[in-house]
């Protein structure tokens, strides 16, 4: 099967191709260099390399810049998936798209499957959720997960890598205790994708690891799992922090089609933040300082 990744060096599109490479696959990975907003060339491109599969990993995930200046979130995260999906129907090509769980206001109490009715509060998840019904609209053979909380050992910025980061710097924390979700490992992810995709079986899924827990208790984790337990954590509500994007109260995802279609529960949250946190320590440079990228502020998407 060859498989086109859109995204390919992002935090999920590293382990997508990892993956699917693992699996024997051919892989195509692109990310600027087929700039998914030109229609033309994403047009010309995808029928030439006749795909079997095509992934959109490709995303503008700045959620704050998108509620100041929405249309680059419009471009890429709408238009760009309507030119993929435009693209995968001329080619007959299955597509994935990843959604997210802010397409959710949060307010149900508990979490979300997908029988429940998404009502998206920001520009980002907006588009989100238009790229979903365009794609639902133009395409038979399609497959959307709805993910969230993402940290993966690919790019610079992730919720993991500030709090690890922002601890070091300052010693101290400030953390939201009224934002509940679920985190998820890019790699598990990444491994449910395949596994669906392989399965043939299109549709819409929700696709995070077992486990809810608030941005608190998720940094609280990664201090634990650090190791630092001299560092002051301080609970504080979301709107002390004055971000621009509306984050929802609890949008934790429950993932009813992969259970309906008989795929295997993805494991607790727990035990890939603890490779992960121990890889980062101790592989990945960061306590040599090349890890510098992090904001003060920073409670990611
Ligand atoms: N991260 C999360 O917590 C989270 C939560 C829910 C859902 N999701 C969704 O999951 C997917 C993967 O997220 P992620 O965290 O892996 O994102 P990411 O690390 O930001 O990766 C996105 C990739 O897309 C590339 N890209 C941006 N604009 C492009 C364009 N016009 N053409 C081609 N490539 C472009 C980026 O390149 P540059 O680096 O050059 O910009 C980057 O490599 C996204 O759809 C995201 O919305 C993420």
């Amino acid at each position: 099967m060859r498989v086109i990744i859109c995204g390919a060096s992002g935090q999920l599109g590293t382990e997508l191709v990892k993956t699917f490479e693992g699996a024997g696959q051919e892989v195509l990975g692109f990310d600027r260099d087929l700039d998914i907003t030109d229609y033309d060339r994403v047009r010309e491109r995808i029928p030439e390399l006749r795909p079997d599969l095509l992934i959109n990993a490709a995303a503008d995930t700045d959620l704050d810049r998108a509620e100041l200046d929405p249309e680059p979130s419009h471009r890429v995260n709408y238009t760009g998936t309507q030119n993929l999906a435009l693209a995968c129907r001329a080619t007959g090509c299955p597509m994935v798209f990843l959604s997210t769980d802010y397409v959710f206001d949060g307010t149900k109490g508990s979490a979300y499957n997908e029988f429940d009715l998404p009502n998206p509060q920001g520009v980002y998840a907006k588009c989100k959720l238009a790229a979903e019904s365009y794609m639902m609209s133009v395409l038979e053979e399609y497959f959307i997960f709805r993910t969230a909380w993402l940290f993966g050992k690919a790019g610079q910025r992730n919720f993991i890598k500030s709090i690890l980061y922002n601890a070091k710097s300052y010693g101290s924390l400030s953390v939201v205790v009224d934002e509940v979700g679920t985190p998820t490992y890019a790699a598990d992810l990444a491994e449910t994708i395949y596994r669906v995709c392989a399965s043939g079986k299109y549709g819409l899924y929700h696709a995070t690891n077992e486990g809810i827990c608030s941005r608190f208790e998720f940094a609280q984790r990664t201090l634990e799992i650090a190791g630092w337990d001299d560092i002051t954590l301080k609970p504080i509500i979301h709107e002390e922090l004055g971000l621009p994007c509306p984050r929802p109260a609890n949008t934790a995802l429950d993932n009813l089609n992969l259970r309906l279609q008989g795929f295997p529960p993805m494991r607790h949250y727990h035990e890939p933040l603890k490779e992960y946190v121990e890889w980062l320590l101790e592989e990945d440079g960061f306590l040599d300082g090349r890890f510098t990228n992090a904001k003060r502020s920073d409670t990611d998407k």
